[in-house]
């Protein structure tokens, strides 16, 4: 078996992990995990989304977050944008990537962002073009790529077609989502081949919420058909407003300790980002739901 010599980890922890929070996080403890986070060795961070302040208020702080942040060099620094108001919202603070999220199934497409997927394709399709002529690279999410919270299984073909809609305005990259976490190997790896179908190896990362256990045997099947980019977050925080039940993505710590011991590299410290977990799960008053990094942690007290 022939695996990635390396893997770009995107940790998505600031955006996807806070968005899900009851309470209010400050902007200065989102900067103080995306500090921690470059110290660590991350090169790419999905900072924030400028999206409805009405529909996600926990993501109100976009501006300021992005304001806040001590940007190192060499580090990617991304953020949603679901129409022209948050491109335009998001352009003032100068991201080096934008992402579209799209969706696989029409029910979770209209709970999410309040349109057809067909609509949110014509939504994006002037995002995709402004952000190109700014020089800002752009990222799509095919969000329920395996199944739905509320249709259920996905087939296949869904994520193929998606794919070929973002491809045809513009989206440079996408991640295959698994929104909900239901998704096995083999399943995974079929929504895999369908987006591949439109993109690139190096143009597809894996997304998988851990909602069921199953986020590392899907990574570990992703790495076998030889996709190197994968969203992860860390103290493995998060889940989406919208697929209620569903927790956060793998921690990227479980990720980079699988990695590590497989000789893969991912120029992440994996200590200091214990650490960066361990920050803002003491913030949020709880353990990190990370199994290596309490199991590291617990080493550390000896
Ligand atoms: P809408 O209500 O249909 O929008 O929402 P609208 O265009 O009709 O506008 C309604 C109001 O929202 C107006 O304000 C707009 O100005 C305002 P009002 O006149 O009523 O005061 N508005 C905005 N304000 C700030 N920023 C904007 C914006 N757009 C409109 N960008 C909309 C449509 C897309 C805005 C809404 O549905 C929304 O914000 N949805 C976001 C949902 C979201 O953030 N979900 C979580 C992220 S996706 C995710 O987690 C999945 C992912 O991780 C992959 C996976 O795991 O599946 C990526
Ligand atoms: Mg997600």
């Amino acid at each position: 078996m022939k695996y990635p010599s390396k893997v770009k980890i995107i940790d998505v922890g600031p955006r996807d992990g806070l968005q899900n929070e009851k309470a209010q996080v400050p902007a200065a403890v989102k900067i103080e995990l995306v500090h921690r986070l470059q110290d660590a060795g991350l090169t790419e961070i999905e900072v924030t989304s400028f999206v409805s302040p009405k529909w996600v208020p926990q993501m109100a702080d976009a501006a300021e977050v992005m304001a806040g942040i001590t940007r190192k060099p060499g580090v990617r620094y991304s953020v949603l944008t679901p129409n022209m108001k948050g491109f335009e919202a998001a352009v003032l603070s100068n991201p080096d990537e934008i992402v579209v999220f799209a969706a696989a199934s029409e029910a979770f497409s209209q709970r999410n962002i309040n349109c057809s997927i067909a609509e949110s394709i014509e939504r994006f399709r002037p995002v995709a073009e402004a952000a190109r002529a700014h020089n800002i690279r752009v990222r799509g999410a095919i969000s329920c790529a395996v199944g739905c919270p509320y249709e259920g299984e996905v087939a296949p073909a869904r994520v193929e077609m998606v794919a070929r809609l973002l491809k045809d305005i513009g989206v440079q990259h996408i991640g295959v989502a698994d929104t909900i976490g239901v998704g096995t190997p083999l399943k995974v790896r079929r929504a895999m081949e369908a987006a591949l179908k439109h993109y690139a190896i190096d143009e597809v990362s894996g997304h998988f919420h851990d909602t069921y256990g199953q986020a590392l045997g899907n990574t570990l099947i992703c790495l076998e058909m030889g996709i190197w980019n994968y969203d992860t977050s860390s103290a493995g925080l998060g889940g989406c407003p919208y697929a209620k039940g569903a927790t956060g993505n793998v921690a990227t710590e479980d990720v980079v300790y699988m990695l590590q011991g497989m000789g893969i590299d991912t120029g992440i410290d994996l200590d200091k980002l214990i650490d960066a977990g361990k920050f803002i799960s003491d913030y949020l008053e709880r353990k990190p739901n990370s199994r290596a990094a309490t199991a590291l942690l617990n080493k550390r007290l000896g």
